[in-house]
């Protein structure tokens, strides 16, 4: 059907990529919840420095799969790896679904992203730097000396994804982060996460149940199939950055979009 180089290997059937090499490296994960297998034996390699989508049918394992490799849940069996390092030695950040739950009410925006690196125990002073550094950085315009509760959804989002930012993670995970948001919110969002991704050049891994959106910010869309997953394709999505709204209707992006859905719908239609 295609040209996987191996089991679990992103591939460039698309076009040409400068050959990224795997940052993470899942082999032989299994996982089973209450005698339902959600992976079996599975492999994946995600490259480094690169955006991959994660993109399947409902309950297929999406938010599962990046909780095993963030190490938020057991594996029943298998080795994950980030680089040849184990999770222990790698700075790892993660932005949950729900934001409003994600921050400290307490705290204000500032104090939020801080806390990560106090935390880490770096001295006040050093933090209070590093916090400014980052805001200059991402060119973040809010005002950070507020509340959460004084803030707009998004804002507080990007607040949450700031606050996984500041310790400077090899590895950015996010779960369907803007689903709580309205659709101006989301548009909005998904190019500050693209400003911040080709700001960083971290390795991002991103949930996401809406298929315009994987594959818009993705370097690589991985699609899973139902459970036990599998993985049913994982193309390069080929398009330059920055990606406007112009790329929605690049017929590239249509394209790729389109065999997306198909292999989805192939998926979703097995019973
Ligand atoms: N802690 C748990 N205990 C028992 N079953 C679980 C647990 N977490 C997930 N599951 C089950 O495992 C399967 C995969 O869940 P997961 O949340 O990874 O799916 P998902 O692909 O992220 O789904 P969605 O599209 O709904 O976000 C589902 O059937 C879910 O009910
Ligand atoms: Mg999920």
């Amino acid at each position: 059907m295609n040209a996987h180089a191996s089991v679990g290997q992103y591939r460039t059937l698309y076009g040409p990529d400068d050959a990224p090499t795997p940052h993470i490296t899942v082999r032989g994960l299994s996982k089973t919840f209450q005698g339902v297998v959600i992976y079996d034996n599975f492999n994946l390699d995600i490259p480094r420095g690169r955006f991959t989508s994660v993109f399947g049918p409902n309950g297929c394992g999406k938010s599962t799969l990046i909780n095993l490799i963030a190490g938020l849940i057991p594996v029943d069996r298998g080795e994950v790896l980030f680089g040849g390092k184990t999770l222990a030695q790698t700075r790892i950040g993660y932005v949950f679904q729900n934001y409003r739950e994600a921050l400290f009410p307490w705290m204000t925006a500032f104090a939020n992203v801080e806390y990560a690196l106090t935390l880490r125990k770096v001295p006040a002073k050093q933090a209070k730097e590093r916090v400014n550094a980052l805001v200059e950085r991402l060119g973040v315009k809010i005002d950070l000396t507020r509340y959460p509760y004084e803030m707009s959804g998004g804002q507080q989002q990007l607040v949450s994804i700031m606050r996984a930012l500041v310790v400077e993670p090899e590895v950015l995970f996010l779960d369907e982060p803007f689903s709580a948001l309205d659709y101006e919110m989301t548009l909005f969002m998904r190019d500050q996460l693209q400003r911040v991704f080709e700001e960083t050049g971290t390795t991002m891994v991103l949930v996401s149940h809406d298929l315009e959106e994987a594959v818009y910010l993705a370097d690589y869309v991985l699609l899973l199939s139902r459970r036990p997953a599998k993985i049913a394709d994982f193309p390069l999505v080929p398009m330059a950055r920055p990606r406007h709204p112009s790329t929605l209707s690049d017929p590239d992006f249509v394209e790729l979009k389109g065999r997306c859905l198909e292999t989805f719908q192939r998926e979703v239609r097995k019973s």
